[in-house]
């Protein structure tokens, strides 16, 4: 039998991911994964050995083995998906999390976890000016947290209409329609999947060329629907960043009793600082709103936030009850109320220490900044001929277009070859994506670390390898 070891056996492989920890992030190197798959199975694979290894060991080995496949999204010079940098106050409390190995299922099983969670909740729907009333729910993610958003939608419109989805199921309810952005993130589709929805459910609802629903069309097509509604909009689109009209659809979805629940999976940042809130105008007046702690906020992955206005509603989608699960004492949270799991990591330790480390002007200023920077990169791109930038830049996104001028075959085949070109020296990682038919230059800003001279330098850069492809 192998011996058991008091807490100094501990010491040797944290002292040796703490050590490597501050090494790696200060080394800035591998912007671009370099290992194939092949190498990594490689490096990863084996037999799993009879006997267990020393922790120390088994750390060295998995650094050696996991460093060459990692994307260096905590670096200025990542572009390519909205995907935050890992606020490092949020790591450390991470990495406690995993220490306490806490499980933040209810309220009972860990006190500390659920009032980090609760007091994280509060200040979240502080920072973005949200019904201080709402409740929200920890998730992995915006895709869970449009899951649980949904969720609790199609339980209360159907609900309103006289059917209690847990009695009779959907298969007993009158089909819910759900009127969606056809620019909609492909993971609203997915969740309305998971929720029982199919594309017979759904009403697409043509966008113009930022991405933002047609209003006068929704107006039409609601009009004439006699079913439960649902209203499915976006606040910050994956490639323009546009916004859609939301005290329209606040309007719409109040006059026809149906509810608007919001993908913000980063859009809802733009609440955070003077100089991008206006365009969230009218948002507060939705249902519910799904976003991302890990893309603006900064937090460790994984992590996002389901709110949603109706408590109750909430809670009649979520809730998981059993009499050896305790009810909270004093009004207090257990998270199996809000989310769809019973275990669970308790992310609000990350997410409280994450929002105290960045402060309420932080957050502000981060945002700002990274829009500025959106508009100065936009702003020197433009003077660049051949250089066609095809959103309006508003928020932290551009996408663009490298045209030689021969048409659109030629301008996709640039496009390409600069997207090969900008990560050729790995000090900049782009991608790129099909907009309306064709492909585009993504450029994301949203490292916390990025700022307006990588815009200048990254201008400059894009105008010398231009230039040789143009040529
Ligand atoms: C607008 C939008 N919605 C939803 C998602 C899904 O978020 P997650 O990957 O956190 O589940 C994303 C991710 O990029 C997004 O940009």
């Amino acid at each position: 039998m192998q011996q058991v070891h008091a807490f100094p056996v501990l010491s040797g492989p944290l002292a040796k991911a703490s050590a490597y920890a501050n090494d790696y992030r200060e080394a800035k190197t591998n912007l671009h994964p370099t290992a194939s798959l092949a190498n990594l199975r490689n490096s990863f694979g084996g037999v799993l050995p009879a006997k267990g290894q020393p922790g120390e060991d088994v750390i060295a080995e998995l650094i050696k083995a996991a460093e060459p496949g990692l994307v260096g999204n905590t670096q200025a010079g990542f572009h390519a998906w909205v995907m935050g940098g890992s606020n490092i106050t949020g790591v450390a409390a991470d990495w406690l999390t995993s220490i306490w190995g806490q499980n933040a299922g209810i309220y009972q099983c860990s006190p500390a976890a659920a009032t980090a969670e609760e007091v994280a909740c509060g200040w979240l729907l502080d920072v973005l000016d949200l019904p201080r009333e709402a409740s929200v729910g920890l998730t992995t993610g915006a895709t869970m947290a449009g899951f649980i958003g949904l969720a609790a939608a199609r339980d209360e419109v159907l609900r309103r209409a006289g059917y209690d989805l847990a009695e009779t199921g959907l298969q007993y309810a009158p089909p819910v329609q759900v009127f969606l952005s056809a620019d909609t993130h492909v993971s609203n589709r997915a969740a309305l999947r998971f929720l029982g929805f199919g594309q017979r459910n759904i009403v697409e609802i043509p966008t113009d060329d930022q991405g933002r629903m047609n209003i006068a069309d929704l107006a039409s097509k609601i009009e004439t629907s006699s079913n439960p509604k649902i209203i499915l909009a976006t606040a910050g689109h994956i490639n323009t960043g546009a916004f859609d009209d939301f005290p329209a659809l606040a309007d719409l979805a109040h006059a026809h009793g149906a509810w608007l629940h919001v993908d913000a999976a980063f859009g809802l940042w733009a609440r955070a600082s003077v100089t991008t809130r206006a365009m969230t105008r009218g948002i507060e007046r939705a249902d519910s709103w799904s976003t991302d702690g890990h893309k603006w906020l900064q937090m460790p992955f994984d992590a996002g936030f389901a709110i949603v206005r109706d408590r109750d509603a909430h809670r009649r989608a979520m809730d998981i009850t059993a009499s050896y699960l305790s009810e909270p004492p004093d009004g207090g949270r257990n998270a199996t109320q809000f989310n769809p799991e019973l275990s669970r990591r308790a992310r609000g330790f990350a997410a409280w220490a994450t929002f105290k480390s960045l402060g309420r002007d932080g957050i502000a200023d981060m945002v700002h900044s990274h829009c500025a920077c959106a508009s100065l990169l936009a702003h020197k791109l433009r003077r660049i001929p051949g250089v066609r930038i095809l959103n309006d830049v508003v928020l932290n996104q551009l996408i663009v277009v490298f045209d030689p001028g021969h048409g659109q075959a030629a301008a996709d085949l640039a496009t390409q070859r600069m997207e090969d070109a900008l990560n050729a020296d790995g000090r900049h990682f782009v991608r790129t994506a099909i907009w309306r038919g064709q492909r585009v230059l993504r450029i994301s800003i949203i490292n916390p670390e990025t700022g307006p001279r990588h815009m200048a330098d990254l201008a400059s850069k894009i105008e010398r390898l231009w230039t040789t492809i143009r040529a």
